[in-house]
């Protein structure tokens, strides 16, 4: 099988010699695929991510986590020999991994920045180039750089850390760097809400229930709901959610609904902005494992609330699964639907 792109860089920094010492004690931040550091030899590797499947496959691994698999965090180790970070989507996450870097690097260690060019990895080494020095190759449609870590740590490089704080975004909802709509809240979600305003009672379960946004409304706007279920697979998410929504209504799940099964039954309505993305891949798969799920939970006549961007063709994975449904609210990039399980 052909290496996917992080791989390549990273094996080829093997190969040159770039990391003097990879069998050592690494610390890696922003990777979802862990297949990559297969041929590394690294002594030891700690893996810095808030997703759950990540995290469950790194334990397997035998590596480290900061987190367990109740979403417990574990005493931190405080430094590392080096420190690798893949650029993610969210570039205030993708600072702070790469302050983080700067802090728990040991002296003359290395931090080896790499991504695909398409996420913008020319845009950080920009950044960082009128900071510090840092040597870049380009391979496999991306680059990966190195740093060598010096005991000064930049004054804007700390700054940088400070992107892992919670931030307010509006009316009292908090999110971290990295969670689903992290700036503002999302269009498709806003819809979504005003369409089951006053019409949810008795047990709703939000699936990918991210930093809380549906959760949050429908308690605000349906005094019927007797309980709230919220699951999410992003533990960062998940925490969020606990602040933006601090009902004694509300019961949080840190799953994932790929991997993992609901002890969730008979509820009485589920609500949902499915992802359609996994990084930067679009998977159709996704969509299918959230209806599949929202109809095994549902009761026999319980009801599916959904958002999906227009452009995704959904129709036949929903008809095939609940073919009593129906658009009850289309806008200019989003569409809501209602379904009835009723069977
Ligand atoms: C489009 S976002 C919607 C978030 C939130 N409901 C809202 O409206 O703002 C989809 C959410 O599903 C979560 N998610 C993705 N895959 C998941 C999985 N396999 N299990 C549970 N949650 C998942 C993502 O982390 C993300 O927060």
């Amino acid at each position: 099988m052909p290496h996917c792109t992080t791989t390549t860089r990273l094996l080829f920094a093997k190969k040159k010699g770039l990391v003097n010492n990879f069998n050592s004690e690494v610390c890696a931040m922003g990777f979802y695929d862990l297949n990559c550091f297969k041929n590394l030899d690294i002594k030891k590797l700690a893996i810095c991510n808030p997703e759950k499947s990540v995290i469950k496959n790194a334990l397997e691994l035998n590596y480290l986590t900061f987190f367990d698999i109740d979403g417990f965090k574990k005493k931190k180790k405080k430094s590392f020999d080096h420190t690798i970070v893949n650029i993610t989507k969210s570039r205030k996450e993708t600072f702070f991994y790469i302050a983080l870097a700067f802090f728990i690097t040991k002296i003359e260690g290395m931090i080896i920045i790499t991504g695909d060019k398409k996420l913008g990895i020319d845009f950080y080494l920009r950044k960082i180039r009128s900071i510090t020095n840092l040597i870049f190759f380009s391979k496999s449609h991306g680059k990966i750089s190195f740093i060598e870590k010096k005991k000064f740590i930049p004054e804007e490089i700390k700054n940088w850390k400070n992107y892992g704080k919670y931030r307010k975004i509006c009316s009292n909802f908090y999110t971290l760097p990295g969670c689903f709509s992290e700036k503002k809240i999302d269009e498709g979600s806003n819809l979504l809400a005003k369409s089951f305003s006053n019409k949810l009672y008795g047990n709703v379960v939000d699936l990918g229930a991210g930093w809380g946004y549906l959760s949050a409304k429908a308690l605000e706007n349906n005094n019927k709901i007797k309980q709230i279920s919220l699951v999410e697979s992003n533990l960062n998410s998940i925490k969020c959610a606990k602040i933006n929504v601090p009902s004694c209504k509300a019961k949080f799940y840190w799953k994932d609904i790929e991997e993992e099964c609901l002890s969730i039954k008979n509820c009485d309505h589920v609500i949902m902005n499915p992802p359609f993305h996994k990084g930067k891949e679009f998977i159709h798969s996704l969509i299918l494992v959230f209806l599949k799920t929202a109809k095994e939970i549902l009761s026999k006549k319980g009801t599916l609330w959904m958002v999906h961007n227009k452009q995704l063709i959904y129709e036949n994975s929903i008809n095939e699964l609940f073919p009593n449904y129906k658009y009850i609210d289309i806008s200019e990039n989003y569409k809501i639907i209602k379904a009835i399980k009723n069977n």
